[in-house]
């Protein structure tokens, strides 16, 4: 069954090198799940892989390369099933915002944004269903944002991705529901990740904002928490979207 998080379970997780993907990879891996991790950072992933291992993962494989590229999600999703033989559950968490006002704003800009949070979940669920479909089942989980319900100033791109990618998710899992295939999006408000730095164009290491601007936000592994909540529903329940605020609680816990 879909719902039991086992080793005979095989996960993808895109943007597992940072943030949400690397807490959802290490989640899973605590409960012995084989796992696919995308990412461009070859050392992060290595990272994330050896730390997944720890934490009680069956195998680990990294197909680093940029998701935008069509040719490079054909050859992850190609590897892992080469790999482990099946797929059975795909987390679409990679993406990133690129903050500016519409006035001015640079179109290779609004390309990668929208290339790597909507084209990208499109590309991995279009290789992925196939060897779902043949399972018989699988779980797809596309994590778009608060940012999908709501347009933000200066988060034009990004507004316009994550709700593009709720669009995807309700079609794509009506189309897929017949073969026990759950497509579910996920919208979480603030989480203290790199995020904020690469929205708003800060060189690596800089902590500046990590969320913590907002004045509340989310922790990485609470998410991943709620991920695997979502992975967990009763066999004939199908958890389509999730809203997922923070509390106001003080971050330094
Ligand atoms: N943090 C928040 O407040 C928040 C709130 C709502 C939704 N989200 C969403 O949550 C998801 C994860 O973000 P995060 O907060 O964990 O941020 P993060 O720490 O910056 O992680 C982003 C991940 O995406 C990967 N990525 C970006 N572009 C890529 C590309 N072209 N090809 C392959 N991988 C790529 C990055 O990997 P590399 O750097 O190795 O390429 C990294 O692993 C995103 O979809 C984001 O929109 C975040």
């Amino acid at each position: 069954m879909i719902n039991e998080l086992n080793s005979t379970k095989v996960a993808m997780i895109s943007g597992a090198s940072s943030g949400i993907g690397r807490a959802t990879a290490i989640a899973l891996a605590a409960k012995g799940l084989r796992l696919a991790l995308l990412g461009r950072s070859e050392t992060r992933l290595d990272e994330v892989a050896e730390a997944s291992l720890q934490a009680g993962a069956a195998e680990v494989s990294i197909c680093s390369g940029d998701i935008r590229a069509e040719s490079a999600v054909c050859v992850a999703v190609a590897g892992t099933i080469e790999r482990f033989q099946r797929i059975d559950i795909l987390i679409n968490n990679a993406g990133l915002s690129l903050n500016g006002e519409v006035d001015g704003y640079q179109l290779a800009d609004w390309q990668t944004v929208i290339d790597t949070n909507l084209t990208a979940p499109f590309l991995l669920c279009r290789e992925v269903i196939p060897a779902m479909k043949r399972q018989r089942g699988g779980q797809i989980i596309n994590v778009s944002s608060g940012a999908g319900r709501n347009g933000i100033r200066n988060m034009s791109a990004y507004c316009a991705s994550k709700f593009g990618l709720i669009g995807f998710t309700e079609s794509l899992g009506h189309e897929v529901r017949p073969w026990d295939i759950r497509v579910s999006a996920l919208l979480p408000g603030s989480v203290a990740t790199d995020f904020f730095r690469v929205a708003n164009r800060l060189p690596e290491g800089n902590e500046e904002s990590t969320g913590r601007s907002a004045g509340y936000a989310m922790l990485p592994e609470e998410v991943a928490a709620v991920i695997l909540s979502m992975l967990s529903q009763p066999p004939q329940a199908w958890m389509s979207e999730v809203l997922l605020r923070p509390l106001n609680l003080e971050l330094n816990r």
